[in-house]
């Protein structure tokens, strides 16, 4: 089976609907395909300041999300990124084959900077050569991920093609797997920007552990426009269609049959009836979650488990790229 590797941050109480629709929707249906790792991505958490006691619950509440959302932790490896020391160890190897030049055109390294320029740190600069080493370390064929994440998988293109230029055949290099129709998700509140864990405000942020009260007001909320008609036009009309997107998506009904559907209704029909979709989509994974983290110890043994299988591929990998960069080999 193919490799596949994709990782989330745990860098907010909860993942929101951009997460679940444009990555782990795709995580879910691409694991008895592949042979799946998947991450909780805890040393990208940190390049921006986080509380400790925060991170932990975050993290472990990120992990029953996965689970809860349907990865099967007997078929795919869901483990947690700093328990297994070959991310930090390939990460610095990489850094020395990547230009620095390069590295300052990432662009969701100049929007996150240019957002706290006081308290930038170099972490946050290196951040997607860590990234880099997650992926090439399973030699995976395959990421799957949304839109923002596109210029990081090529990063990672790139810097396997050196590294095997120079060194010899050492990486798989990996494709990125995007889809379109759910590639970026819109903040509801700000149709213009993508759903973030970071937003300012959080009035446009579905989390997959509110409460359906909740969301259904976020959803009737949702800024629209003046015009009225319910077309799929993200140019002019980016409110709407992003409705139309998690409609679709979640509802499993085409963009063109849900505009024939509205055709002549009003906005605050589409809204509730987008309200309906979504929380009998996300109720049962909360209820599932909130489930899970009633067993901590559960949990913490499927972790123990994964890392063992991570840290199996990994050190391989690792081994070759220490061997090939010509280091003293510790007998
Ligand atoms: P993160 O934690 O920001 O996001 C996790 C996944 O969710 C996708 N995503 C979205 N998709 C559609 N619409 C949105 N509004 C939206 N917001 C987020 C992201 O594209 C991502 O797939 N750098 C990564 C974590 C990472 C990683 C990796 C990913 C670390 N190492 C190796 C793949 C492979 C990140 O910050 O994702």
């Amino acid at each position: 089976k193919p490799r596949l590797l994709s990782g989330m941050q745990p860098s907010a109480e909860s993942l929101h609907l951009g997460n679940y629709v444009g990555a782990l929707l795709s995580w879910l249906n691409l694991q008895e395909s592949h042979e799946a790792f998947y991450m909780l991505a805890d040393l990208h958490a940190i390049t921006v300041p986080q509380h400790p006691a925060e991170l932990r619950e975050n993290s472990r509440r990120t992990v029953a999300q996965y689970i809860a959302a349907g990865i099967d932790p007997a078929r795919s490896t869901l483990f947690v990124q700093s328990h297994v020391p070959a991310h930090a160890e390939l990460a610095w190897v990489l850094n020395t084959i990547t230009g620095f030049g390069e590295a300052a055109r990432m662009t969701q390294f100049k929007d996150k900077s240019a957002k706290n320029a006081d308290s930038t740190s170099v972490g946050l600069f290196t951040y997607p050569i860590l990234q880099a080493g997650d992926i090439l370390l399973y030699q995976a064929a395959e990421v799957p991920v949304g839109e923002d994440q596109r210029q990081h998988i090529e990063l990672t293109r790139d810097l396997a093609n050196r590294f095997n230029s120079r060194f010899g055949d050492t990486f798989a290099v990996p494709e990125p797997y995007i889809l379109k129709s759910t590639a970026k998700l819109y903040d509801l509140q700000n149709p213009g920007s993508k759903m973030s864990k970071s937003a300012e405000s959080k009035a446009g942020v579905i989390w997959m552990l509110d409460e359906p009260s909740v969301t259904k007001k976020k959803i009737m909320r949702a800024v629209t426009d003046a015009d009225g008609g319910i077309v799929y036009d993200p140019e002019n009309k980016a409110g709407v269609s992003n409705l139309l997107t998690i409609f679709s998506v979640l509802g499993g009904q085409s963009i063109a049959s849900l505009e024939s559907e509205f055709a002549g209704r009003g906005y605050g029909d589409l809204k509730k009836a987008l309200a309906d979709v979504v929380i009998e989509m996300v109720e049962p994974i909360r209820a599932r979650t909130l489930e899970l983290l009633d067993d901590p110890a559960e949990l913490d043994r499927i972790l123990a488990a994964a890392a063992d299988r991570a840290n199996e591929v990994a050190e391989q990998t690792l081994d070759t790229v220490y061997d090939r960069v010509g280091f003293l080999r510790r007998q």
